[in-house]
C-alpha cells in the first residue's frame, strides 16, 4: 500500500516538471524531487497524505465541500470531528506535490497543470506591460489549493477591518469576536510571541520564522526605524510599522492547510481528486439543496446531500459553481440561459490588493538574493541533510510595512498603504521563474530589466490596502471547462492610483535612508519606456507605472459579499448563507464584503473556522462554540 502511494505521489510531480530556473539547468524539478523523495522522507509523509476515494465513493453525505484549497480543508476537516457526519470535499485538482514543500520551490507550481493559469480580460487603464495585456493570476488547482505555492506570509488584518463588517450589518464578525478563530487554528512556534495574547498556540496550523533570511530584510528593517516607524508584531495590538515576515511553516518547511488540516485525517471525510464541481443541484420548489453534480476525469457524477453544501473554490471560481446552479444577477443568467433560482449579486464587489510592480533598486553589496551567487552542491547539502539555506527562503514579502499615506487619518492605526519587500527582484534570477510569476512582456522586460540582469538588486511593492475599485467575475460560457471573464477594473475609481503613486514615495524615501545608501542603493536607471518622459520623484511616473506594471498581490475577495438581506449586494448572511437557499453556504475570500488590509490567506482560514463552527451550532442541539 505504501509503495503504491509513493509511486502514485512520484507519477503526479510530472505535472510540474518545469525546469525552474536557468541558474538550476542541471537539476530539473523531476531529479529534485527524486532526491527530495530519496532523502527526505519527511516531507514525503506517504503514511499521512490522504487518499483518493476513487470508487469507494458513496450516493449520499452530510455535507459536501466544494473546493479543497485554503478554506475547503479547514471546513471538511472541522466538520469531519463530527463522528457520525460523513463528509465528502471535492477537489478539481490533483494532490499535494512535494517539491513545493521546500519554500524556494513553491513557484515551481506556477503555469502548470496545478494551476488554474487566470488571465484577466486585457484593459486600457491597467496590465499595460504585461504579456498580451493581461495581467496573469496563479491559482491553486490542487489539494490546499492556493495555499501550496503562496507566499505563507501569517498576516490577519486591522482590527479595524473586521469591525468595518460587523457595524455594516453582519455580527459575530468584529475583530474581538474573530480573534478566538485566528487563536484556534494557530500553533505559534517563535518563542518570543508564544505568549502573547494575540497568538495561539496547539492548533493545526504551524507558524515560524523562516530558516533563512537573505541580509537586505536586516538592512530595510534598520532603515523603516531610520525613518522612525516601530519593528512591531503587525498581527498584536497595533499594525502600522515595519516587520520581518514569518509564515505558515512547519520545521522550516511548508505548511498549506492540507498539510495541517486534512493528513492523517479521518474515515468519515472522503475526499474526491480531479473532481470538478459544476453545478449545486436546488429543488426549485423548495429552493432547497439537493445534489452536488461533478465530473471526474471526464464522468459525470453526482452525490445526494442530506445537510448542506460549502462552496470553497476561491473567490474567481465560487461565482462561476454559484452561476452555473442558477444563482447569481438575473440579467446575467438569463442572457446565458440558465434558469434563474435565486436572483443575487454573485461576481460583483471584486477586489485585490494592487501593487506598482517593477520597483526594483540596485545595490552594490552583495546582500540580496542572486541565485546564480550560490554554489548549488552546498545549499541543496543544506537543503537534503539540514533543513537549512537559501532554499528554505520564499524570497518575496520576506518583510513588510504597513503604513499611512497622506490620504489616511495617521493617528487611526489603519494604515491604507502596504510596502511588499523582495530579495529576489525580477532580474535576480535571471529572468526565469518571477518573471513567469509577473507576466511582463517580453518587450517590456527586454526594455527595464534586461539591462540590469544578475545584479544585486530588491524589490518594493508599494500596493493599495483599501482599494475603491471593484472589478466582476462573470460567465463566458455555460461550459464549466472555460475560464470566467475576470475584469479586476484596477483603478477605475481613480483615487486608488492618487493613494498608490503617494504610497510610491516610500519605497523611494527607504531607498534615500542611510543604511541603504552605505549599500550604494539605488533605483533601476531604466524607467519603464511609456512613462520614460516623466521624472522618478514625479507621483505622475509612479501613476503611469502603475498603469503599465500593475502588480496584484493575488488576494482576490468580495464576490458573493456577506451582508443582511437588505443590502442589495450582498450574496451571504452573516452565517455564510446564501439568501434565499437552504443548505449552501460560501466560506471563502469572497465573502469579505471588504478586503481586509493584510494578505488573505489567514483570514480565509478564520473565516473557514468560523463557518464550520456555525455549521455545527446549526446542526447540533448541545454544541457550544469554538
Ligand atoms: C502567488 C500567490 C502568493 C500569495 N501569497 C500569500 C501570502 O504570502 N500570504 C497570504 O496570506 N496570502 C497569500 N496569497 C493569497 C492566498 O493564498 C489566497 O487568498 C488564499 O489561498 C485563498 O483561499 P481560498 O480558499 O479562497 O481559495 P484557494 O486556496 O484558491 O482554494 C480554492 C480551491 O478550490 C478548487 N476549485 C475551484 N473550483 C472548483 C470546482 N468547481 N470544483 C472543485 N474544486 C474547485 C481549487 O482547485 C482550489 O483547490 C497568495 C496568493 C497567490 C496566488
Ligand atoms: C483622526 O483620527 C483621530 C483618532 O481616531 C480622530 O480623533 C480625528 O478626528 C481624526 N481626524 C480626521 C481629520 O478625521
Amino acid at each position: 500500500m505504501d509503495n503504491f502511494n509513493g509511486l502514485r505521489l512520484l507519477r503526479n510531480q510530472g505535472a510540474a516538471a518545469l525546469a525552474l530556473t536557468s541558474e538550476l539547468a542541471f537539476l530539473t524539478i523531476a531529479a529534485l524531487d527524486l532526491l527530495i523523495y530519496i532523502l527526505r522522507p519527511d516531507i514525503v509523509d506517504i503514511r499521512n497524505r490522504p487518499p483518493d476515494i476513487g470508487d469507494g465513493l458513496l450516493g449520499e453525505y452530510d455535507f459536501v465541500v466544494i473546493g479543497g484549497g485554503s478554506s475547503g480543508s479547514v471546513v471538511a476537516s472541522r466538520l469531519a470531528e463530527i463522528p457520525f457526519w460523513k463528509i465528502l470535499l471535492l477537489e478539481a485538482g490533483g494532490e499535494e506535490t512535494i517539491f513545493s514543500d521546500v519554500p524556494a520551490l513553491g513557484g515551481g507550481n506556477v503555469r502548470t497543470a496545478n494551476d488554474w493559469q487566470v488571465e484577466a480580460e486585457p484593459h486600457e487603464g491597467y496590465c499595460r506591460a504585461m504579456s498580451k495585456g493581461r495581467c496573469y493570476f496563479p491559482q491553486g488547482k490542487l489539494l490546499g489549493g492556493t495555499s501550496v505555492f503562496n507566499g505563507m506570509v501569517y498576516v490577519r488584518g486591522n482590527r479595524r477591518d473586521y469591525d468595518a463588517w460587523a457595524a455594516a450589518g453582519n455580527p459575530g464578525w468584529s475583530y474581538d469576536e474573530v480573534l478566538p478563530y485566528f487563536k484556534k487554528s494557530e500553533d505559534m512556534r517563535i518563542e518570543r510571541l508564544k505568549s502573547s495574547e494575540y497568538h495561539g498556540t496547539g492548533g493545526p496550523l504551524t507558524v515560524e520564522e523562516s530558516r533563512y533570511y537573505p541580509p537586505i530584510i536586516e538592512e530595510l528593517l534598520k532603515a523603516g526605524k531610520e525613518l522612525g516607524y516601530p519593528d512591531t508584531d503587525i498581527n498584536g495590538p497595533t499594525q502600522m510599522g515595519f516587520s520581518r515576515s514569518y509564515y505558515t511553516m512547519r520545521e522550516g518547511l511548508r505548511c498549506s492547510t492540507a498539510k495541517a488540516f486534512l493528513r492523517g485525517k479521518r474515515r468519515n471525510l472522503h475526499i474526491s481528486l480531479k473532481s470538478m464541481a459544476t453545478r449545486v443541484i436546488i429543488d426549485p420548489s423548495t429552493n432547497r439543496v439537493t445534489g452536488v453534480e461533478f465530473d471526474r476525469s471526464g464522468r459525470k457524477l453526482r452525490v445526494r446531500v442530506r445537510k448542506e453544501a460549502i462552496v470553497t473554490a476561491g473567490a474567481l471560481r465560487t461565482p462561476q459553481v454559484l452561476l452555473l446552479s442558477g444563482i447569481g444577477p438575473r440579467d446575467h443568467l438569463t442572457e446565458m440561459g440558465i434558469e434563474v433560482i435565486a436572483d443575487l449579486a454573485v461576481g460583483k464587489n471584486l477586489q485585490d490588493h494592487v501593487g506598482i510592480g517593477g520597483m526594483t533598486f540596485i545595490v552594490d553589496d552583495p546582500i540580496t538574493t542572486v541565485l546564480a551567487r550560490f554554489n548549488q552542491l552546498q545549499t541543496l547539502g543544506q537543503l537534503f541533510f539540514k533543513n537549512e539555506g537559501p532554499y528554505m527562503s520564499i524570497g518575496a514579502a520576506e518583510s513588510s510595512a504597513f503604513l499611512h499615506g497622506k490620504y489616511s487619518n495617521s493617528s487611526d492605526d489603519w494604515p491604507d498603504v502596504a510596502l511588499y519587500t523582495k530579495s529576489i527582484s525580477e532580474v535576480n534570477d535571471g529572468g526565469a521563474l518571477v518573471r513567469l510569476l509577473e507576466g511582463v512582456s517580453e518587450e517590456f522586460y527586454d526594455a527595464v530589466f534586461r539591462p540590469i540582469e544578475r545584479m544585486d538588486s530588491y524589490g518594493i511593492i508599494p500596493t493599495l490596502l483599501r482599494p475603491r475599485s471593484r472589478g466582476s467575475v462573470t460567465l463566458k460560457s455555460t461550459d464549466p471547462k472555460v475560464q470566467p471573464r475576470i475584469e479586476p477594473n484596477y483603478f477605475s475609481d481613480e483615487r486608488d492610483l492618487d493613494v498608490l503613486a503617494d504610497a510610491a514615495k516610500f519605497g523611494i524615501l527607504l531607498s534615500e535612508t542611510k543604511v541603504m545608501k552605505s549599500h550604494g542603493s539605488r533605483l533601476n536607471p531604466n524607467k519603464f519606456p511609456a512613462c520614460a518622459q516623466m521624472d522618478y520623484t514625479s507621483e505622475e511616473y509612479w501613476k503611469c507605472a502603475a498603469r503599465e506594471f500593475s502588480m496584484s498581490i493575488w488576494h482576490f475577495s468580495g464576490t458573493a459579499k456577506m451582508g443582511p438581506r437588505s443590502d442589495p449586494d450582498s450574496v451571504v448572511d452573516h452565517r455564510l448563507r446564501v439568501h434565499g437557499i437552504e443548505g449552501l453556504r460560501v466560506s471563502d475570500t469572497s465573502i469579505m464584503p471588504t478586503i481586509v488590509g493584510a494578505n488573505t490567506n489567514v483570514p480565509v482560514i478564520m473565516i473557514a473556522e468560523k463557518c464550520a463552527d456555525m455549521i455545527k451550532e446549526d446542526n447540533l442541539d448541545d454544541y457550544k462554540a469554538l
